[in-house]
């Protein structure tokens, strides 16, 4: 094992778990910080005896001393912060919202620069864009004009911002990723948390409707925490932010797949498209990093499976 040691923020969340998942895989010393010592999500993906080789703490990423102390205590070399509130989240309550998903972010920088760490990683969104009409058509690429057309999004322009600054002025580098539609075990919650909902639904014999249609990109969670850990591990000097990509889906495709795989399924959705471009250029990650992508059709099937497994031996609930 390498001398490293990994914090990682929101480590309770679908895509924390998932890192924390392969961090252990891996080999790697790792150190879970959420507001919650343990969560169901960490309960599925992780065996007991994986479990054993994290390091637990609870603490809230607003207050500073918690961070600082967590960085300090633990001997904090790498760093995923993942930990915000998502859309709806930040819709019902936006001073919460802009505490965690700004101010959290400053006080991670701030750790970082008070305890000698040099280079993180974040998570970024490809809600910092906005409708598809306000840009050319086809792939959007990595460096489009910010547009948000929600909090959250304005929220994650504002940590791509405050990134920048902590290397202009404390050379901290630092990656940011910006993930579209996440899907897998573990993704139970947030606007774009529907496609899982469907198929863990599905599983279930209970009837789903997704409240969206068109076209996205959808990555599954475990290559996302893959990704995270890729650009978290390989510093580039800046502050550099990618666009996460893939194949683009209809949701009515994913709609069919979740049929194939459970004929009697009962899911229906809405013709609507979410107000984004349906894909996103990641030309600049894959020139500097290993890229995670496991087809579409082979994650979701895998997530399936795992719900078929979770169900029947009542692991899981449906929402
Ligand atoms: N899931 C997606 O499709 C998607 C898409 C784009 C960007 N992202 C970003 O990726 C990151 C992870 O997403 P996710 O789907 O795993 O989210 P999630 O909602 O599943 O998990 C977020 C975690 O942050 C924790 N958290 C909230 N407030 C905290 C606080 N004050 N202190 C410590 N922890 C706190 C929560 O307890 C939760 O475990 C987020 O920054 C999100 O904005 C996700």
């Amino acid at each position: 094992m390498a001398d490293r040691t990994y914090l990682v923020t929101g480590a309770m969340g679908c895509i924390g778990a998932w890192t924390l998942y392969h961090l252990v895989k891996q080999g790697e010393r790792v150190v879970s910080f959420d507001l919650q010592e343990r969560g169901h999500r960490v309960d599925l993906l992780l065996s007991e005896e994986d479990k054993k080789k994290v390091t637990f703490v609870s603490g809230d990423l607003t207050n500073f001393e918690n961070v600082n102390n967590t960085f300090k205590e633990h001997k904090i070399t790498h760093v995923i912060h993942l930990a915000a509130l998502q859309v709806p989240f930040c819709r019902a309550n936006p001073i919460l919202g802009a505490q965690v998903n700004v101010v959290g972010t400053v006080n991670i920088f701030e750790a970082a620069k008070a305890n000698g760490v040099s280079h993180m990683a974040q998570a970024s969104s490809v809600a910092v864009f906005g409708p598809p009409s306000m840009y050319p058509p086809g792939l959007l690429a990595n460096d489009a004009p910010h547009a948000p057309t929600n909090l959250y999004g304005v929220y994650k322009v504002a940590d791509e911002g405050i990134a920048k600054i902590y290397w202009q002025d404390a050379k901290i580098s630092s990656a940011g990723l910006r993930p579209y539609t996440v899907y897998g075990v573990g993704r139970d919650q947030g606007m774009t948390s529907d496609p899982t909902k469907a198929m863990l639904a599905a599983m279930a014999g209970q009837p789903f409707h997704i409240n969206f249609g068109g076209k996205q990109q959808l990555q599954w969670a475990s290559d996302t925490a893959q990704q995270f850990i890729e650009i978290a591990t390989k510093p580039r000097d800046g502050a550099n932010i990618y666009n996460m990509g893939g194949v683009i889906t209809a949701i009515a495709d994913v709609v069919a797949l979740i049929k194939q795989v459970k004929p009697d399924a009962q899911v229906t959705m809405n013709e609507t498209p979410l107000n984004l471009p349906d894909g996103f250029d990641d030309s600049e990650l894959r020139k500097h990093f290993t890229v995670y992508e496991t087809p579409f059709e082979q994650g979701a099937r895998q997530t399936m499976e795992a719900f078929r497994s979770y169900l029947a031996q009542g692991r899981i609930k449906v929402n």
